[in-house]
């Protein structure tokens, strides 16, 4: 069963969409929908340009604020990069780690995913790791031990205070926009593959950690996800960016008690 300290996130990942324009236009729509629920949690991943507006329009509403990358250190000469206490000083408490598309478009590797982890721990900034594997590696049976080792590579060495302040999100590269999700029972095969290496790389706080899936999650296939206990929320792209269809993915039925 899902342990009752894993309350569900919902997280929407806007990648590099919303001006401020669009984003309070977003919000103009979405706000007045939202019911906040104590038996989940919401947060939105938006480019750092919208970062303050969002700051400011979510006052007081249960809705979390969160980035899409750090860099590892916290201050120097980094052109261009944004660290953990430039992030927290706007009330962002989550960061996406490792996103494939940045692993693709800017060569992210283990070692820089690695770095930006502990950067994030050390500021009391949840990371968000991002794991998955590519078709191929899947056609050749290999995802479990891809997935694998990208859990254990990016935690080396790492010791999160409590379970809790880490977050590791399944997307398989074939799922990401393009329709495609991985069917629930596959997702949860691989979550038991990566809760058995948490639970390896950090004994009893590897229960703690929650595990979200993330790859063409719709309204149409948000309630089979939510209904596995091994999945303990998702990691939402494109449907994310129209109001009325991530209203429906938050509003997600819950687990029977
Ligand atoms: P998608 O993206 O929901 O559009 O497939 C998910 C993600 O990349 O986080």
């Amino acid at each position: 069963m899902t342990s009752p300290s894993r309350r569900p996130l919902i997280l929407a990942n806007a990648k590099m969409n919303l001006t401020i324009g669009r984003a309070n236009a977003y919000l103009d729509q979405f706000l007045p929908a939202y019911r906040a629920s104590p038996d989940r949690e919401v947060a939105f991943a938006v480019p750092f340009t919208v970062l303050a507006t969002l700051r400011e329009r979510l006052q007081g509403r249960a809705i979390g604020l969160a980035a899409q990358d750090l860099f590892w250190e916290d201050e120097g000469p980094y052109t261009g990069e944004i660290s953990a206490p430039m992030l927290t000083e706007l009330g962002v408490s989550y960061t996406l780690v490792g996103h494939s598309e940045r692993r693709m478009h800017l060569w992210e590797d283990d070692r820089m995913v690695n770095s930006k982890i502990r950067a994030a721990l050390r500021h009391d900034l949840r990371p968000v790791l991002c794991v998955g594997e590519a078709e191929d590696t899947r056609m050749a049976g290999a995802a479990g031990s891809r997935v694998r080792d990208q859990v254990a590579l990016a935690l080396d060495g790492v010791k999160p205070r409590s379970g809790a302040d880490l977050v590791v999100a399944y997307e398989p590269i074939w799922a990401i926009g393009t329709g495609r999700a991985a069917s629930p029972a596959d997702a949860v095969e691989m979550h038991n593959v990566i809760r058995a290496e948490l639970r390896r790389l950090l004994g009893g706080q590897g229960e703690a950690v929650r595990i979200l899936y993330g790859g063409s999650v719709t309204p149409g296939n948000i309630d089979a996800f939510m209904a596995c206990p091994e999945i303990d929320g998702v990691l939402v792209g494109g449907a994310s960016l129209k109001p009325e269809e991530f209203l429906r993915i938050v509003g997600f039925l819950p687990l029977p008690a």
